[in-house]
């Protein structure tokens, strides 16, 4: 009995000892939640094939997904780049989880998505010994003018902006007051979650991703002050960032390095070619028809130069054909035949689909007209475009899709 005992209690301290990781949860089999949101939307997509094919998989099971890129976490619901909204992009089956990269005053790299949106995603405005080191302090809404603030990164030394709380992005821009400022979610997200999101550095970031053997995409954000600042160049930045992974010992085959600037993917072509296989060319250039053109005709001459991976607004990889049926785009193509792959972004930003989407369903939105929609569209851009990823806010929505089918 005693031996039974005693071993019974070994057993027990072995095993929690192998198998709680440092969150407190077991580390093995894993267990991807998709929540009811997908659901919602498989029921109330079309009737017809893919319908059905998405109802056969209800019961999953659903996986881990590289094709899931966590667009700032799982913001539709979750304060955007913080430590909870990572947490739930990966319960969510998301493989890959995103850090947009910004600078503080004292040159360090943190996780937001703009340089200049503090007053936006966090609590700044409402910290008395911050808010007045703000590029520009909140001035109320008056006769007509909107209200006004900037708060960047770079106005905060790293271990200020540690201090502040992360919020869901939004504003008033009729605010009288900094409490009606920082009221500004959209209706299709909630304040469920925001109580106070913890901010994330991108060594803090690299650390957690690591820590789940999952993969990384760090985006170089467009800086909004004049470079090089205080003596920091674009050049030192783009190094910098790399050079977090590298310290880390993360293999680069675990590293998608996105960035705006084209420049930024030729220094890193350049400099860091075991980097610059996975870089992402984030193309904003198709936002006007015009933009669009150009865009196409300069995908053999970027691929010629390096490049690998191309990743616009997925709108822009689409189009209706005279049919009505959805279908690869001019560009999509262009890069296809370039032998480059693709990322889209992003799901999940645009609320109801009822009246035809928004900025990211413009080229298709004359067949746009319930959310269920959405999946119609990630099939095509799945299986025609044969994109390699797609970014979401909620990567449950495309959890649900990759693992039906086998993605
Ligand atoms: C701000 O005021 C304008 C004009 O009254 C109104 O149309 C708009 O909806 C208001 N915006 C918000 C977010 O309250
Ligand atoms: C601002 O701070 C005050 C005092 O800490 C708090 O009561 C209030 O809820 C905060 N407002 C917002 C919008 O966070
Ligand atoms: C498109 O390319 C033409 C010819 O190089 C150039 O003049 C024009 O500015 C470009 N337009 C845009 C929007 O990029």
């Amino acid at each position: 009995m005693q031996y039974l005992l005693l071993t019974s209690a070994l057993l027990l301290g072995l095993a929690s000892a192998a198998v709680i990781n440092k969150d407190g949860y077991p580390t093995k089999s894993f267990n991807v939640q998709i929540g009811p949101r997908p659901y919602y939307l498989v029921d109330n997509m079309d009737e017809g094939p893919l319908k059905k094919k998405m109802q056969s998989c209800s019961e999953g099971p659903f996986k881990v997904s590289d094709f899931v890129f966590a667009h700032r976490g799982a913001p539709l619901q979750f304060p955007e780049h913080t430590l909870q909204s990572y947490h739930a992009a990966r319960r969510e089956g998301a493989g890959v989880i995103e850090c947009d990269v910004a600078f503080t005053k004292d040159k360090k790299l943190v996780c937001r998505h703009s340089q200049c949106d503090l007053h936006t995603t966090t609590n700044v405005l409402n910290r008395t010994d911050l808010a007045h080191k703000c590029t520009t302090p909140f001035t109320p809404a008056k006769d007509g003018v909107p209200a006004a603030a900037k708060c960047c990164t770079s106005d905060f030394t790293e271990s200020e902006f540690e201090s502040l709380c992360g919020k869901m992005d939004g504003f008033n821009p009729n605010a009288t007051t900094v409490h009606e400022y920082m009221a500004g979610t959209p209706y299709f997200r909630t304040n469920l979650y925001s109580t106070c999101g913890t901010v994330m550095t991108l060594n803090k970031y690299i650390a957690l991703v690591d820590s789940w053997r999952l993969k990384f995409t760090a985006e170089l954000k467009t800086p909004e002050v004049e470079m090089p600042y205080l003596g920091y160049t674009q050049e030192q930045y783009a190094q910098d960032m790399i050079d977090a992974f590298k310290k880390a010992n993360i293999h680069p085959s675990r590293v998608f390095a996105q960035s705006f600037l084209p420049d930024d993917i030729f220094y890193w072509i350049d400099n860091e070619p075991n980097f610059a296989k996975q870089a992402v060319y984030l193309d904003e250039r198709v936002d006007t028809p015009e933009g669009y053109a150009n865009a196409t005709a300069s995908i053999p001459g970027l691929a010629k130069r390096g490049v690998k991976i191309m990743a616009p607004a997925f709108f822009a990889l689409t189009k209706v054909d005279g049919a009505g049926q959805i279908v690869p785009s001019e560009y999509a193509i262009a890069v296809g035949k370039a032998g480059m792959d693709i990322v889209g972004w992003s799901f999940e930003r645009s609320g109801w689909l009822n009246k035809g989407g928004d900025y990211y369903y413009q080229y298709v939105s004359s067949v746009i007209n319930n959310d269920g929609d959405m999946y119609t569209v990630l099939d095509v851009l799945a299986q025609k475009v044969k994109i390699r990823a797609m970014f979401s806010d909620w990567p449950a929505t495309v959890t649900y899709y990759a693992s039906c089918f086998g993605l």
